[in-house]
């Protein structure tokens, strides 16, 4: 998505995240160390249905300026859908009395709505005027 992005503050936002990211599944194993289970991965068959449609929408909106606010659509599906999910384990992890745990779910937390605020800014000052 950052390399079919149009916008470069867009590009930016998703290169950044991307970064974000993995540090976000290097959190994830000092958790599973923290609760002294095994990590394993697992495939999450949401978001590779919103990763479909954003490929749709990259194919059928390439050279248009509709591709900026498509692309942001589909990062933003992800983004809720991490900000619910990191939600509920930080949840889960204070009803277990897991402070560290939720301590560190929580950071991750936090940066994926600073990311879902961000696509909302670039889209609200810039793209969607664009494609308008
Ligand atoms: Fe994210």
């Amino acid at each position: 998505m950052a390399e079919a992005a149009y916008s470069l503050n867009l590009k930016q936002a998703f290169q950044t995240h991307e970064g974000e990211s993995e540090t976000h599944i290097e959190r994830l194993g000092q958790i599973f160390e923290l609760i002294k289970r095994p990590a394993q991965q697992k495939t999450c068959n949401a978001i590779l249905g919103i990763i479909e449609e954003s490929k749709e929408v990259m194919k059928q909106f390439k050279g248009t300026d509709a591709l900026d606010p498509g692309l942001i659509a589909g990062a933003q599906a992800v983004e809720h859908y991490e900000i619910s999910r990191y939600g509920t384990m930080v949840t889960w992890a204070n009803t277990l009395g897991l402070d560290d745990v939720a301590e560190l779910l929580e950071t991750t937390l936090d940066e994926e709505e600073t990311t879902d605020e961000l696509l909302s800014q670039i889209a609200e000052t810039t793209v969607n005027a664009k494609a308008a």
